[in-house]
């Protein structure tokens, strides 16, 4: 019950982000993504802003957590270059993600509604996941 709350409330408050100015800055920087290696390479702009910024929120991060400052001195972020660690740490927890989700997920039906996991579902906010301790 809490949980779907907190799903809920997230969505709302995710939508609100994505809908706010950071679409047009997002879109203006980055016409088509170029090094994308475990998203889908079609994925609409939309759906890859929304992706990030869920990222953000999950992990209670900003975009520079995972990506580079550009190369050239520049100020901004080199989305595409893989210069940071961190995002490839991202990718393999994409894949997870995604493979648990097949795995263990697909067919697990709760009030009529497919139940997935997120990176929230670990991460709840922290870059790295707490492991909460349970009392006997
Ligand atoms: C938790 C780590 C993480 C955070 C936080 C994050 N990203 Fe990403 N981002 C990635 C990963 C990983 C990829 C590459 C995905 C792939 O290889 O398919 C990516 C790819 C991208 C790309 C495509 C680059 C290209 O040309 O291939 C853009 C644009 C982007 N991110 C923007 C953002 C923005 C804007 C934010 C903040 C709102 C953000 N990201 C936050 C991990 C992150
Ligand atoms: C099953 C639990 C679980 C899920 C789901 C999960 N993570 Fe993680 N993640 C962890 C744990 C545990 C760590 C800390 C250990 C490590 O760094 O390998 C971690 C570490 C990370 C780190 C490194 C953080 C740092 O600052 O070093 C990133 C980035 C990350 N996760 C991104 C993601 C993204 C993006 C998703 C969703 C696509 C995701 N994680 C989903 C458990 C999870």
């Amino acid at each position: 019950m809490i949980l779907k709350r907190i799903t809920a409330i997230a969505a709302v408050i995710g939508l609100a982000i994505t809908i706010s100015a950071f679409t047009t800055n997002f879109q203006e920087s980055n016409p088509r993504p170029s090094n994308l290696k475990v998203l889908p390479k079609n994925i609409s702009n939309e759906e890859l802003e929304a992706t990030m910024k869920s990222y953000n929120l999950a992990l209670g991060v900003k975009c520079n957590h995972c990506h580079a400052p550009k190369s050239n001195g520049e100020k901004g972020l080199d989305f595409a270059s893989d210069a940071n660690p961190i995002k490839e740490v991202a990718r393999h927890m994409i894949k997870m993600n995604k493979q648990i989700n097949k795995k263990y997920f697909s067919k697990h039906q709760k009030d009529g509604v497919f139940q997935q996991i997120g990176c929230g579902t670990c991460h709840n906010g922290a870059a790295t996941p707490i492991t909460i301790a349970v009392a006997k």
